[in-house]
């Protein structure tokens, strides 16, 4: 049996990940895959993502807010974190757990429903992956359309392993929506939606990452 099959409904052997709906399964198999590292990771993707105490924030296919409480706490009484997932478990369970400068909204990303230009910050952490083929250009414009001008993006995604017998067992486990290299997932979808890159980088021990910016009208 895939991990797949263990966290959500969708057919494990498509090419996106689709929604995930167990959300207790999810934090437990991701402490796992962290090998105790999760929170050092999130935390250095919250630096990475230039987060500021004030910030108004989304976190795009936040699962089960773990990303999202971490931003949170940086963006402080006067900021505020929005999580969005289509799942409604994952967004139940994020609800249970949330502080009060966060709140989450059950949603898609290729279809937001915040305002042009309404945030400072947008995050989106493995969750490009589990968007519709179709729709991720879409959600990658929808980032773009709901941050401000000089408003930043950061993205995460899953690295498979460069060992070749972790990556097959890593791409046995999860099955197809795993197995592929961020730089051909995300291809030019980034700079495409009209954002400029500051950077990029991997995150030890699975994600890859990019910084990018919307250009302020000035340029
Ligand atoms: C692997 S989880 C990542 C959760 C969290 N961001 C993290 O880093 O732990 C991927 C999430 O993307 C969500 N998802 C699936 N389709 C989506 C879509 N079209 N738009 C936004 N999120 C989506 C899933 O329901 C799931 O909660």
């Amino acid at each position: 049996m895939g991990l797949g099959k263990l966290l959500h409904k969708h057919d494990e052997h498509a090419e996106e990940g689709g929604t995930i709906d167990r959300p207790r399964a999810y934090d437990l198999f991701a402490s796992i895959g962290y090998l105790g590292r999760r929170r050092e990771v999130y935390t250095r993707l919250a630096l990475f993502s230039g987060i500021r105490p004030g910030d108004k924030v989304l976190d795009v296919g936040c699962g089960t807010g773990y990303f999202s409480r971490i931003l949170a706490q940086v963006a402080g009484y006067s900021g505020r974190v929005t999580g969005v997932d289509p799942s409604e478990a994952m967004i139940e369970y994020a609800r249970r757990r949330a502080p009060a400068n966060c709140v989450y909204e059950e949603g898609e990303g290729q279809a937001l429903k915040a305002e042009d230009g309404s945030f400072d910050l947008v995050v989106s952490s493995l969750a490009v992956h589990h968007m519709p083929v179709a729709a991720r250009a879409a959600a990658m414009r929808e980032m773009f359309r709901v941050l401000r001008p000089g408003g930043r993006l950061l993205i995460a995604e899953f690295r498979p392993p460069s060992n070749r017998l972790l990556a097959r067992l890593t791409a046995a486990v999860s099955g197809p929506a795993m197995r592929h290299s961020p730089h051909d997932l995300l291809g030019d979808l980034i700079p495409a939606a009209g954002f400029e890159i500051l950077g990029e980088g991997d995150l030890p021990p699975m994600l890859y990452y990019v910084q990018a910016v919307k250009p302020t009208l000035e340029g």
